[in-house]
């Protein structure tokens, strides 16, 4: 069921200080940031030659991750995003299987205008788990 490793996701306190320190520290190749206020994040992806860190920060009062950098206040990693060939096929899979999806359970368009969905972490060893059809 699972493909590629589409991202790693990190929240960070704050974004330009993360975006300095991967593009002149880590000399990484970054894209322009970009809010999604109906995520409540603004992102920036960090383009690797096998996958993509994508550096979050919270946008506006409601955001998602607020409560993960309140316990994590200097930043964590957030998420893993695994590639599914038909998302809807995943989601009956695992809610067969016993695993909770976030929300109302359909598939919302993520950061890259792919449909993603978010199992919750307490089915997975304590990791938040993105879906994203490819
Ligand atoms: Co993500």
């Amino acid at each position: 069921m699972l493909g590629r490793l589409n991202h790693v996701a990190l929240a960070v306190p704050d974004l330009s200080a993360a975006v300095s320190t991967y593009r002149d520290m880590l000399g990484a190749q970054l894209s322009a940031p970009l809010a999604l206020p109906e995520h409540g994040v603004t992102v920036v992806f960090v383009t690797l030659e096998n996958t993509k860190v994508e550096l979050l920060e919270p946008l506006g009062e409601a955001s998602p991750i607020a409560p993960f950098l309140q316990r994590n206040p200097g930043g964590g990693m957030h998420h893993l995003c695994y590639e599914v060939g038909d998302i809807r096929a995943a989601r009956d899979r695992l809610v067969e299987g016993g695993a909770r999806v976030l929300g109302d359970g359909e598939p919302k368009t993520g950061a890259h205008g792919k449909p993603v969905l978010f199992l919750h972490p307490k089915d997975f060893f304590g990791t938040l788990i993105e879906l994203e059809e490819v």
